[in-house]
């Protein structure tokens, strides 16, 4: 689940034309729950009226220092100290230059100095032209910020309002709320963890068009990737093409078949702490793969079909975690029991395949290797992945 709600962000906005994202990129902390503090410098109210943003926000919007000043009303530092996170999107070259040498001549940057000492996130999303942001001073004063244990999101390469074309454009609000709540998990419960998700239906080659392949959808895999992350893990996820955006902070691996799962595997779960084949694999892989389309003709035809290998039985995982699915139609606890014991699992998730496959939603039990079971009723799959996350993260403990 997102780290995002209840916490408090201040967002300062300064004075670039990208200045208007900044108003989705409120109106998405906001609804992802988040209290928003903004922060305008003055050369971004020429851009925004700050009225934009207190209405979405639901809370004034901030800029000289001295304006309405008063103990009560918030003193000069009292945003910084009761802020979670601090974002600068748009961060204009001028604004980096300041917070890297220290100014704090308005609301912005005294919140900048007297927030980041106490090693909150904070995110900066540069916007400006392409020589401005090629500039050694502008460089040098990210590279600044960035030792200081900032996140530098973007820019992103693409045609700036000045009708040039180059790296300069703020990068997208939802890259700068997913490295945001991606720096607010830093801290949790798989931090410094190592995390290698397999996900989606593999895919065996009939011929260069046709596959064999299953109803997987990748989505348990992508949101067991997702809430990995925003509990602070570093993860790789391996999978077949599925459609779906991967997860912001996430390492792909793309893979077709179960073989190409199988090498990615073996390559990338070295030193992992735990291993979670949330993937379909095909159990069977057609014995040749025809050069050229295959051309239909009276009578049926026969394919035949070879064993892939069993993944989790041919790669060795010394001191990883492992953790299988069951999806299954019957005899389901039978089935993942067994399957936690022949495949020498740490624990195993089982659910329904004709309930889980392709939809948004899914109920599971996870089996233990110690005999317990924990059940996860129905519910949308970000809540179910981080439950099993939840419990990945226990049995690691103990492994320090
Ligand atoms: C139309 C217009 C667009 C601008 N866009 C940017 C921009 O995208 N990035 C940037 O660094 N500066 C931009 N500037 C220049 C800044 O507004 C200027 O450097 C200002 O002093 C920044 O102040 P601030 O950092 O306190 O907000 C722009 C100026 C104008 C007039």
């Amino acid at each position: 689940m997102s780290n995002l709600p209840g916490k408090r962000i201040v967002l300062g906005v300064s004075g670039g034309i990208a200045a208007y994202k900044a108003v989705e990129l409120a109106s998405r902390l906001v609804q992802a729950r988040a209290h928003v503090d903004v922060v305008m410098t003055e050369a971004a109210r020429e851009f925004v009226a700050p009225l934009t943003f207190q209405t979405i926000t639901k809370h004034p919007v901030h800029g000289p220092v001295f304006e309405g000043w008063s103990e009560q009303a918030r003193g000069h530092v009292s945003l910084a100290e009761e802020a979670d996170a601090l974002v600068v999107a748009p961060a204009t070259a001028n604004t980096i230059a300041k917070l890297a040498l220290g100014l704090a001549d308005d609301m912005l940057s005294v919140t900048h100095l007297a927030a980041t000492p106490r090693g909150i996130p904070f995110v900066v999303a540069p916007a400006m032209e392409p020589h401005m942001f090629q500039h050694v001073a502008t460089q040098s004063h990210l590279a600044t910020l960035r030792s200081r244990g900032a996140q530098i999101v973007g820019p992103a390469h693409g045609r700036l309002a000045s009708g040039a074309v180059g790296l300069g454009r703020m990068s997208p609000p939802e890259e700068i709320v997913a490295a945001l709540d991606l720096a607010l998990g830093a801290a949790g419960a798989l931090s410094g963890r190592r995390i290698v998700v397999s996900a989606g239906g593999t895919q065996e080659a009939l011929d260069p068009v046709r596959v064999l392949t299953n109803r997987s959808s990748g989505k348990m895999g992508y949101a067991i990737a997702q809430a990995s992350l925003h509990a602070g893990a570093d993860v790789t996820l391996i999978s077949t093409p599925t459609g779906l955006p991967v997860p912001f902070g996430a390492k792909l691996v793309p893979v077709v078949s179960a073989l190409d799962l199988l090498s990615a595997v073996e390559q990338h779960v070295s030193g992992a702490d735990a291993l979670i084949m949330a993937a379909a694999v095909a159990d069977y892989r057609p014995a040749t793969t025809a050069d050229h389309k295959i051309k239909k003709h009276d009578g049926p035809m026969t394919v035949e079909l070879v064993r892939n290998p069993d993944i989790l039985a041919t790669v060795a995982t010394p001191g990883t975690l492992r953790v299988g699915f069951a999806a299954e139609t019957q005899d389901i606890e039978r089935n993942a029991r067994d399957k936690l014991q022949r495949k020498n699992l740490d624990m195993i998730v089982a659910n329904d395949a004709r309930l889980a496959m392709g939809s948004d939603d899914n109920a599971v039990t996870i089996y233990f290797r110690d005999g317990r079971l924990l059940e996860v009723p129905t519910a949308h799959k970000d809540v179910v992945a981080t439950r099993i996350v939840e419990a990945i993260a226990e049995l690691l403990e103990p492994r320090g």
